[in-house]
């Protein structure tokens, strides 16, 4: 795991979103795994703004995840958070866009679908990640197995209770979610996650420095080999190993060993 601590959240979130954009400048056909979150927001922000000067004619683009039960036109829905985020504002060819169908008649059956569609078209070339405060990555809960393919999950308590914010008064946060599987984000070439705010220091530091258990889902990137974690200082504030990770990585700077 490569581990950059960043002076500030918007450091953080913009060096993000230029991993993103080199890799769509180096591979124009690429194909990206997306995240939601408030997290990403300022990400996509990024990605709209370098929209004049990047283009995303050829790259394809598959979600983590969607609520069971919403129609990509619900307000709360994933896809219209991507719409409004990013594919409103760019060049993708809106067919090359995919996020799982919260309103399928058989959610199970699309949430199998939707997994050989992954592998079936070479997988992906880079999976964009949150983190959730519980140490879930897309929608796989505290105790998902860690070799799970796209499936139906069921919203931990504290999920719900933290998204409620997103969702208008009095409605509710649907229980159900079709999520991308640990084992199907472990399968991406390259692993980017995003974690900022004092909210995520435990989080993150079960995930980086934990024992590797389903306990902390995120705890499994610990085993992919090409991961690139960018936090700023409230999200690594329990970091055990953090004079060392500054050490290494001043200002979150990369050093070219060649
Ligand atoms: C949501 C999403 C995750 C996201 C996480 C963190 O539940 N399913 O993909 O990473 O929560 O969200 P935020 O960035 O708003 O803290």
């Amino acid at each position: 795991m490569k581990i950059l601590i960043h002076d500030s959240a918007e450091a953080a979130t913009s060096a993000a979103a230029r991993d993103i954009l080199s890799l769509v400048r180096a591979r124009p056909a690429c194909r990206l795994g997306l995240a939601t979150g408030g997290t990403m927001e300022p990400v996509y922000a990024e990605l709209r703004r370098a929209a004049a000067e990047v283009s995303f004619r050829a790259v394809t683009t598959f979600n983590l995840d969607e609520y069971v039960g919403l129609s990509p036109e619900h307000p709360q829905s994933y896809h219209r958070y991507m719409a409004e985020q990013l594919f409103d504002h760019i060049d993708i060819d809106r067919a090359n866009t995919h996020v799982p169908r919260g309103d399928a008649a058989s959610p199970n059956t699309e949430a199998r679908d939707y997994d050989a569609r992954i592998t079936d078209g070479g997988g992906l070339d880079l999976q964009l990640l949150g983190l959730g405060a519980n140490g879930h990555i897309g929608f796989n809960e505290p105790f998902s197995s860690l070799g799970s393919r796209t499936r139906v999950k069921t919203l931990a308590r504290k999920t719900r209770d933290d998204n409620a914010r997103l969702f208008a008064e009095g409605e509710v946060v649907p229980t159900y979610a079709i999520t991308m599987g640990v084992g199907t984000i472990m399968e991406a070439r390259q692993i980017l996650l995003v974690a900022t705010g004092a909210h995520k220091a435990e989080a993150v530091a079960a995930m980086i420095e934990g024992p590797v258990s389903a306990a902390c889902p995120a705890s499994v990137l610990q085993f992919h080999p090409r991961v690139t974690v960018r936090l700023d200082g409230g999200a690594a504030s329990a970091l055990k190993g953090r004079d060392y990770l500054d050490f290494v990585h001043p200002n979150a700077e990369e050093v070219d060993l060649g």
